[in-house]
């Protein structure tokens, strides 16, 4: 908390200035005026430093997205090497640079299913826009312009472009926006846990999201869906790891109705699962993938569309129909992001990243269940890699989930801050993303604030 008195009461401290000219996403803008901002200045391995000098441990790396921690000297040095040598060029009108060649050459090369070609942009959001794009070039080439609809999982998160934050499944981006646009259609999350009817396993739960998914399809007629947008493990849906068998059959109704698999792996990429990539994990041969967040660690904005030889044909054909393909982006392929990306991807490899975040998926875990064996109000511990969430509830046996006006976990994420840890709420899931870098001790140190910051808001229950 910001306090009344000192140095953040000032009318030219950061505090005041921050309130009277920024304006900060996914923030109740009035709350933000009565308790001001909490600045971060610094940041060193899985910590953070705010202007107070007090220390948190990033257990959310940022936005999903600073993988290999703050303060890598080798990110730093890349991107200072390119911004001396050439600190920008383009990709339009033949135009290329090393950086880029190099990049796009190594995802290519890196890709967990055959990719032909890479797009780049700067976001997440970006990419995914990009991806829905290519899709209606695609099948405008392949002579069905009629496909025109996109599916994705209701509670899942895509972007916040117009076309992305219409993909995405949460109200909070549709509401009062207009949104989602027209042909954005939603199925129901693989949460087993939440979406279970009552004495439902996961088989008979898992075929009666395919079964609605294919009544969806037929219903809307099969030529007129254009592509479906799924993250491996559904990270801002609450981190839900799809039942067994359910990414399979989704794949099996995709492929009947020939509908293209864009897999969103902006989270979910460079080892944050415990592979390389979530569809490694999760077993999807999607014919786009989108990469951001851990591509480059966070430490320059960059995307990355990598498209198969498919698409990628069909794209040749109506460029040269068209005289030109398109698609265009000041920052595509910006060198400075190229190169910080080639040397993030050189690290995950030489310091065995991917393997340790398998390794300490365990650790993780078992923290996890030890620290919070004691609470009363935790349902499920779950995710891949280092990729986590714990579902609270009301009570597991009957299973119970807390009125939403409680906002427990809202509450959790801010007793944790007050004890130096930093989660996110998803409602009443707690995420937990750190740093692919956090060491076994450090994961005692996230899982012991967590358990502290969780038997807080329990005594007040
Ligand atoms: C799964 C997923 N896709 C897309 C995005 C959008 O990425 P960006 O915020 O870089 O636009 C995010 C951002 O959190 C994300 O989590």
């Amino acid at each position: 908390m910001i306090e009344a008195s000192g140095p953040a009461a000032m009318p030219n401290s950061p505090e005041a200035r921050d309130k009277a000219y920024l304006v900060h996403g996914l923030t109740n803008l009035r709350q933000h005026l009565d308790r001001g901002p909490l600045i971060i200045e610094s940041g060193r391995g899985v910590w953070v430093r705010d202007s107070q000098g007090r220390e948190f441990l990033e257990g959310m790396s940022g936005l999903w997205c600073v993988s290999l921690g703050y303060g890598d000297k080798r990110l730093v040095e890349a991107a200072s090497r390119q911004m001396e040598k050439l600190a920008y060029y383009h990709l339009t009108n033949h135009r290329s640079h090393g950086p880029a060649i190099e990049l796009a050459e190594k995802l290519i090369a890196m890709a967990p299913v055959p990719m032909s070609h890479v797009w780049f942009a700067s976001t997440g959001s970006e990419a995914n826009d990009c991806a829905a794009r290519l899709a209606w070039y695609y099948w405008h080439a392949k002579g069905e312009p009629q496909r025109r609809k996109f599916i994705a999982h209701r509670r899942s998160y895509h972007g916040n472009t117009i076309a992305t934050a219409s993909l995405s499944g949460a109200g909070y981006l549709h509401e009062e926006f207009g949104l989602p646009l027209p042909g954005f259609l939603h199925v129901e999350c693989p949460d087993f846990y939440v979406g279970a009817l009552d004495g439902e396993n996961e088989k008979a739960f898992t075929q009666r999201l395919l079964e609605s998914l294919e009544a969806l399809i037929v219903a809307e007629s099969p030529d007129t869906i254009a592509a479906f947008f799924t993250e491996p493990v559904l990270s801002s849906a609450g981190i839900v790891v799809p039942p067994e068998h359910y990414m399979a059959g989704l794949q099996t109704l995709l492929r009947k109705y020939g509908i293209l698999l864009i897999a969103d792996e902006v989270v979910t990429g460079f080892g944050r699962t415990g592979e390389m990539f979530g569809s490694t994990t999760a077993g999807l041969v999607p014919d786009m993938i989108v990469c951001a967040k851990g591509i480059t660690s966070a430490y320059f904005p960059l995307s990355a569309l990598l498209i198969n030889e498919r698409v990628y044909q069909a794209m040749l054909e109506q460029s040269d129909r068209l005289a030109l393909f398109g698609l265009t982006m000041t920052y595509s392929g910006h060198p400075v992001g190229a190169a910080v990306a080639r040397e993030a991807i050189r690290i995950y490899e030489d310091d065995g990243i991917v393997a340790h975040s398998r390794a300490m998926e365990a650790v993780l875990h078992e923290r996890l269940a030890h620290n919070l064996a004691g609470s009363r109000i935790v349902g499920q511990i779950r995710g891949r890699g280092l990729l986590a969430g714990v579902q609270l509830v009301e009570s597991s046996k009957p299973k119970r989930f807390f009125e939403p006006a409680l906002k427990v976990g809202p509450r959790i994420a801010a007793a944790a801050e007050e004890r130096g840890l930093f989660i996110r709420a998803i409602g009443d899931i707690i995420a937990i993303c750190p740093p692919l870098i956090i060491t076994g001790d450090e994961i005692e140190t996230l899982a012991h604030r967590l358990a502290l910051a969780v038997a807080d808001v329990e005594a007040t229950l």
